[in-house]
């Protein structure tokens, strides 16, 4: 399989994604809920996850996908060794209902269930991080590097509260911020668990986590974040967060 071809060929893809979001971020939208009050969908995740995955499709008619709203409708998870595109048409689902800036469109690629191409772009502020296994992460082009901070006292934390309100999930979640936010140089959160990651991967931020999250959430994140020279690692602590 030719990687380069794909890799242009994805690209004009989220482009065209892009567009979309761009065009109907400050519109009116039909809103929907998915697993409680404050899991979204709109009509343009469905719109963009089908003009990605049609998109792939035609080209290479014997893809796999795990898309975020394909299995919000139902569809199996299976992470198998053929190539298996990883989509969330629209991460930060939210700040787009509302019209904050902060979302983005992510996809990677994985083949024998190793990454080789990661995508984020946010339309809206023309932040487009790339990644392509062993060759390093970019923004716009131009190469990113993960920060050189240490110590946790140090550290900018990206931190989110998800898009669950099961209590015992929150009472955890304010418990971290508790303990964090004295220990920290300071909490951020964008809403996009995918552009958390990318502050990571640019050194903007120095480390971002959050507990149950999605293979969607995180596929494109976590090869750009290995690519800047960072690492990934799962709630176990383990390096090389299994993404499924
Ligand atoms: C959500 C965002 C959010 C994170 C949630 C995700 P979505 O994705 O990444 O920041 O906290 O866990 O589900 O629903 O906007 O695609």
């Amino acid at each position: 399989m030719d990687i380069d071809k794909c890799y242009i060929e994805i690209l004009q893809l989220v482009k065209q994604a892009g567009s979309i979001v761009n065009e109907k971020i400050y519109q009116y939208k039909n809103v929907l809920t998915k697993s409680c009050d404050v899991d979204l969908v709109t009509e343009w995740d469905q719109m963009i996850e089908k003009l990605l995955i049609d998109g792939i499709s035609s080209r290479y008619p014997d893809h796999k996908f795990i898309g975020e709203e394909s299995t919000a409708m139902g569809q199996k998870v299976e992470l198998t060794n053929a190539p298996t595109w990883i989509i969330d048409p629209i991460d930060g689902t939210m700040n787009f209902v509302h019209g904050l800036p902060h979302t983005c469109i992510s996809v990677a690629l994985l083949i024998n269930k190793t990454a080789e191409i990661g995508i984020v772009y946010n339309p809206i502020l023309e932040q487009l991080f790339t990644a392509r296994k062993g060759q390093g992460a970019f923004l716009n082009g131009a190469p990113i590097h993960v920060s050189d901070k240490k110590e946790l006292r140090n550290s900018l934390v990206m931190i989110e509260m998800g898009t669950s309100r099961d209590s015992e999930k929150m009472e955890i979640i304010l418990q971290n911020i508790k303990i964090l936010i004295t220990r920290v140089h300071g909490l951020r959160s964008f809403g996009s668990a995918a552009l958390n990651m990318c502050m990571v991967a640019l050194g903007g931020a120095d480390v971002s986590f959050e507990f149950g999250i999605h293979a969607w959430d995180i596929a494109a994140g976590d090869l750009i974040v290995r690519e800047a020279g960072g690492v990934s690692i799962d709630p176990a602590g383990k390096h090389n967060c299994k993404i499924l």
